[in-house]
């Protein structure tokens, strides 16, 4: 069997561009300084009976602006299930992608068309169609961070929280291949048992987590306990008291009550959630690799709050593909939200 690398490129959230306006730059700068930008989305927002979906990894701004907070499945739902006219999604490429699969009929808008992200961009139509000929008869499977091409060579799509699931419900004889994230794969191979063909991809996020740091940490606050994503290297995973999606980990710390210090290994975003429902504990990050202090995701990043509101003024940038791709791609993330009914649910405002 071949062995494929991917190379460790440096961080650059620009690295596939989807086409942004180039005009972004002037548009934010030419924004009144004055003007209230939250009440002018809201306003927007009932003028174009739009919907905003902000993933949990999203700066707290635009989390408390959103009409549902979500992880990748929860959204993925939200978007299937939204009778908005527009979506606007506060997330990265691949999630907006999504919810075009899923709409076609709707204008589906991304703040930031350069919000990619390391795993979907690692992860080449072109490349992952010829490694996959070495696999006939395999099942894909496929993480939901792909491109709508790799989607749609695919047989299932699937989530941070309905992998493991998904994976059980297969009979057991079925030879599985599964990408691009090799470590979420790795873990999902463990929760089932089942031997699977990774691709090498991995995010670059959750990858630069230090598990000879962690263990140091964890030394230095013996009654925290560690909570990672499943997208963390398997040197962290091991040492977690609970490895599950950002939904996954933020129901973990609001039912943990007794619990009042926990060490997060996923990207900053979900402590604003986290913060919200556990007031009376302590989150610390978990110490990455690199001198920062906080994982940060460069892609999710790229959205603020003045590219949110010029997205929902000007409709645009909007997501786009072709049909014969959005066809094929809508056939297994139609089968991953039908094989994952009850799984997950939305965390909506109010709530
Ligand atoms: P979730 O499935 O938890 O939303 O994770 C998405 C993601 O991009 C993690 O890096
Ligand atoms: Fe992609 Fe990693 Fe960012 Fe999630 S945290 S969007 S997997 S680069």
């Amino acid at each position: 069997m071949e062995t494929l690398t991917l190379a460790k490129t440096p961080v650059n959230p620009s690295s596939q561009s989807f086409g942004q306006p180039l005009d972004l730059s002037l548009r934010i700068r030419s924004i009144d300084p004055a003007l209230d930008l939250e009440a002018e989305i809201i306003r927007l927002k009932k003028e174009r009976n739009a919907v905003i979906l902000a993933h949990y990894y999203q700066d707290s701004d635009i989390q408390d602006l959103a009409d549902y907070v979500g992880d990748s499945l929860a959204l993925a739902q939200a978007a299937a299930t939204t009778d908005a006219d527009v979506i606007v999604f506060c997330g990265v490429h691949f999630m907006a992608e999504t919810a075009k699969i899923l709409n076609p009929d709707k204008l589906v808008l991304l703040p930031d068309l350069d919000a990619g992200c390391s795993l979907a961009d690692r992860c080449p139509i072109d490349e992952y169609s010829e490694w996959l000929k070495q696999y006939p008869g395999h099942t894909v499977i496929n993480y939901i961070n792909s491109s709508a091409a790799v989607k749609a060579v695919s047989d299932i799509i699937v989530t941070s929280s309905n992998a493991a699931a998904i994976v059980k419900q297969l009979p057991v004889e079925t030879p599985i291949v599964f990408g691009p994230d090799r470590h979420l794969g790795k873990w999902v191979e463990q929760q089932t048992g089942r031997e699977m063909v990774l691709w090498p991809g991995f995010c670059i996020v959750h990858e630069q987590f230090s598990a000879r740091k962690l263990a140091k940490m964890r030394t230095e606050y013996p009654n925290a306990q560690l909570i990672a994503h499943p997208e963390c290297e398997e040197a962290v995973l091991s040492q977690a008291n609970f490895v599950g999606s950002t939904l996954a980990l933020l129901n973990y710390v609001t039912v943990q009550t007794a619990q009042k210090q926990f060490i997060v290994a996923t990207e900053v975003g979900i402590l604003h959630q986290m913060q919200k429902a556990r007031p009376d504990a302590e989150f610390l990050c978990s110490p990455p690799n690199s001198g920062c202090d906080c994982a940060s995701c460069p892609y999710m990043r790229l959205n603020t709050l003045e590219k949110l509101y010029l997205c929902m003024r000007d409709s645009q940038p909007e997501i786009t593909m072709p049909e014969d791709i959005r066809l094929r791609a809508l056939r297994p993330v139609q089968r991953m939200l039908d094989m994952s009914k009850g799984l997950s649910a939305v965390q909506q405002k109010g709530d």
